[in-house]
Parts: structure tokens; sequence; C-alpha cells
């Protein structure tokens, strides 16, 4: 069996599952409203799999579904897209488009956006397999942990380690390996009721070569070559190892981590994140409004650079092959999601080749007070749970009662209106405003097994002056 092929085609199925529907069902338990941005999300993830399931030559004409996002800041963008990546398990990056113009950023840069891209992937990869010989490991760093207690009888000539521990048998009884193997069972017992955590034990611990070979060829090279040739410097070095006294429980730590990446192949992990960046990979392109010129102005100044950004932009969006420092990686079937605020610059001031690679333009809705009240309940993460759950910890109860909860959300809305919308994230400036008290006090004087009711009159007390006096509400709210 073609165990990478097989690996692929498992990592595709795990999205492919996942209808439109299913998708902007999983999408409404993080984000209120924003169902055109949804609805249209979904369909550029299905497509895709669509698209490379398609038969014969029209699969290379089949343009993908890139989308544009275009909404104020704070409405959502951001999180719809990174939501949707996790929701289909896929690698996703994000990346501001106006830090390509930046002085001192020339046009191969923007590739670094695909190698973050990669990045991602190998560590989505590397997790997965990592929990799959999980077990494996673990079983080993046990008989590795048991080496250490009973040395194997054939090699060490049976002596003894310096670890406390008595070990009471009778030589006479039985041969020695078999006594040997029986004291080990004994142990291994142990060692899984976790009744010899505490001891410990002497371990070598490997070290990490020291890094800073940053100076080969500067300038000469390219990201993904430098960091190559780095890896592979830093692979020839010999491996330093370090004896450590430590308890069988931090033995265990250290030990996991070693047995895992033996059991792990890395080149394996690398071929499948390549694939998985390729077919799965998700890039966010924000700010994208930032690096369209607007239409009517001639050349000159910083609008060439910003067409020059986008035209950099445009191979890697059209499909290119992009050296990473895992190997190459076609971005014909990456998912691009581009988003701005366009309060200046029009989609039509993009360059017509870019434009044309975002074909699906979703404006978001701004936020109403009532959008506001329902972020700051409904979703899984929603604020208002986060600083339970925070209060939690330290067996303290918080309570909003409904009134407190649209107060919140009045008082949010009206300072957006008033001193500059920021969307949704002006919640977060006026919740932290309205609890850092009682952060404070916990545990102090409010001490476990407190509790505390916000109220639509503590709301107002504590805020409704700020938010009248606006010079004062700029800084804190
Ligand atoms: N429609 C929404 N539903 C739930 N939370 C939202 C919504 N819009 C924004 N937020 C919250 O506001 C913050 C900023 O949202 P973000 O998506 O980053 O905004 P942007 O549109 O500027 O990318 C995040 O914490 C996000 O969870
Ligand atoms: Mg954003």
């Amino acid at each position: 069996m073609n165990g990478e092929r097989f690996n692929v085609n498992n990592m595709r199925n795990d999205f492919s599952d996942l209808t439109p529907k299913q998708i902007v069902v999983e999408l409404d338990k993080y984000i209120i409203g924003q169902h055109d941005a949804k609805r249209n999300v979904a369909i550029a993830l299905r497509n895709r799999i669509r698209r490379m399931n398609v038969k014969g030559d029209i699969q290379k004409d089949i343009v993908p579904n890139n989308i544009l996002l275009i909404g104020s800041t704070g409405v959502g963008k951001t999180e719809i897209a990174r939501r949707l990546a996790k929701i289909a398990n896929a690698p996703f990056t994000k990346v501001e488009a106006s830090k390509f113009t930046e002085v001192g950023y020339v046009g191969r840069d923007v590739e670094s956006m695909v190698r973050d891209l990669v990045e991602q992937s190998v560590h989505l990869v590397r997790e997965k397999k990592n929990e799959e010989v999980k077990g494996k490991a673990a079983e080993a760093v046990d008989e590795a942990i048991l080496d250490i207690l009973i040395p194997p009888v054939k090699t060490a000539g049976f002596v003894r380690p310096s670890t406390s521990i008595s070990i009471d048998f009778n030589p006479e009884q039985a041969p020695d390996d078999e006594l040997n193997e029986r004291t080990r069972d004994r142990f291994r017992e142990k060692l899984k009721n976790g009744e010899l955590e505490d001891r410990k034990v002497e371990i070598n611990v490997k070290q990490s070569p020291p890094v800073g070979i940053g100076m080969i060829g500067n300038g000469m090279m390219d990201d993904a070559s430098m960091a190559g040739i780095q890896d592979m410097i830093s692979g020839m070095m010999p491996k330093k190892t370090k004896k450590r006294k430590v308890t069988i429980a931090e033995a265990r730590k250290i030990l996991m981590e070693e047995e895992t990446s033996k059991l792990v192949d890395f080149d394996e992990v690398k071929e499948e994140a390549l694939r998985l960046a390729e077919n799965n990979g998700i890039i966010f392109i924000d700010e994208i409004d930032k690096i369209a010129s607007k239409s009517g102005k001639g050349g000159g100044g910083p609008d060439v650079s910003r067409e020059g950004v986008q035209r950099d932009l445009l191979p890697i969006v059209e499909g290119s092959a992009v050296n990473t420092k895992y190997g190459i990686i076609n971005t014909d079937h990456v998912l691009f999601i581009a988003a701005g605020a366009f309060h200046v610059a029009k989609p039509s001031d993009l360059i017509p080749e870019l434009q044309g690679r975002f074909p699906i333009r979703v404006e978001l809705n701004s936020l109403t007070e009532d959008d506001f009240y329902r972020i700051l309940k409904e979703p899984k993460n929603a604020l208002t749970k986060q600083y339970q759950a925070l209060f939690e910890s330290e067996e303290v109860f918080l309570d909003f009662n409904d009134e407190a909860i649209r107060e919140i959300a009045k008082l949010a809305f009206q300072i957006n209106e008033e001193v500059e919308n920021i969307g949704a994230r002006r919640l977060h400036t006026v919740m932290s405003h309205l609890l850092n008290d009682f952060l404070f006090e916990v545990p102090d004087t409010i001490e476990a097994n407190s509790k505390i009711m916000i109220t639509q009159e503590m709301v107002q007390e504590r805020l409704t002056s700020l938010v009248k006096n606006r010079d004062l509400s700029q800084y804190i709210l």
C-alpha cells in the first residue's frame, strides 16, 4: 500500500464530508449574523473539492473560488476565515497585504505567506501523527524507564542503578533473566498505576546545538534555502547529551518527546504537509484595499509600489510553484480569502487580473446593537463566557442579568458611533473596563465561592459617565 497516497486521501475525506449547510451550522456557533459571508465561504470550500474531483482538461480551466470579504473593521471577517479553517482542519495563515508596501520589502517576499502556510501544515500533520503514535510511544517510554530502574540482565551485568528502590527477590529461586522479567513486570505494574511518579531517576537529555548561524550568504539567498542550510548544519553538529536527575513524571515527559520523534517519520510528515497545504490550505490576505490604487491617480509615489505588490501577489494567487524548506508547493488549489474595508479604494481599483482572481464578493453588514447583545451572549466563546471561566478558575461565580448585557451592548454601540467604529472589538474594551475592579479584588477581598451578579445599574454606574465624556472614552473604552 502506498502510505503517502492513502493519507492524503484520508485527509481529503475529512473535510469533503462537510456539506455547505453543515459548514454554515458550524460557523453559526461562533459568528453572529453575516449569513451571506458564511454561505459564500462554505460554497468556496466545497467548490475546491468539487474542482479537484473534476475529470479531464476542464479541471485546469475552472477558476478557484477565491473570496473578497468587504466590511469595516471588527465585523467578523477574520473570525469567519479562521473558523472556516478550524472546521475544515485546514492549514491557515493570515497576512496583511500592506506590509508588503513597507520599505525594505522586495517582490519575492510575498512568497513568505506560502511558506507560513506550509509551516502551519507541518504543525498540523505532526500533531496528528504524534497523536497516532501516542500509545506506542507511551509504552516505549515505560520500557525505557524500566531499563533505568532495572537494567536488562544481559547488558549491564545487573548493576543496580543509584535509585533508592529496593527490590525484594531471592536470586536462588529462578534463573536471572526470568527473575528479572518478573521484577520488571512488577515494576511495570507500579509504573502504570502511577505509584513511582515521584521517584528520582537519572536520564540522558539531548541538548539542542546552539543556533545563530545566521550570516551565511547574507542577502544572496531566499528564506527557504537559508533555513534549509541552517537545518542541515544543525543536523550535522553532534548532539550533546547531559545527565539529569529528574522525577519519573518529568522523565516521562522528556522521553515521550524522544520516543515520539523516533516513531514519526519526518520525511513523511513533510510530504503529507505539502499535499495538505496544497489541497486544503487557506491564505487570508487582510487589508487588501490598502494595496489598491485609487483610480484616476496617475503614476508616482506609493501607488507604484502598491500596484507592484499586486503584481507580485498575482502569480501566487493564480497558482505557481513556491520553494519552501520542506519542498516545493503548488498554490493552484490553495483557497485565498482577501478582506478589506474599501472605504476609500474600491475593489475595481485593483488591477484587473487580481480582480478576476477574486470572483466572489461578499459585503459584511455593520453590526447592530442587537448583534452586540447576541455576540456578548451566544457564541461558544462569547466574552461573557470567557470572563465567567476566568472567575470560575478561582471559584468565583460571575453572572450577568439580561438587562446588564443589553446595557453593555447599548453603550458599546454608542461609543462606536461617537468615537470610532471598531465593531465588535469595542466589546472587549468595554467588558474589560467593566470587570477590571473585580478581577483585581479576586481572591483578596472577593474570596472563593463568592457570587458576582452584574446588573444594569452596575453597568451604568461604571460606564455611563465615561461614555458621556468623549475625551475620556477615547482613551479608556
Ligand atoms: N459577527 C460576529 N459574531 C461574533 N463575534 C464577532 C463578530 N464580528 C466580530 N466579532 C468579534 O470581534 C473581534 C474582531 O473580529 P474580526 O473578525 O477580527 O474583525 P475584522 O472584520 O476586522 O477581521 C473578534 O473577537 C470576533 O470574535
Ligand atoms: Mg481583521
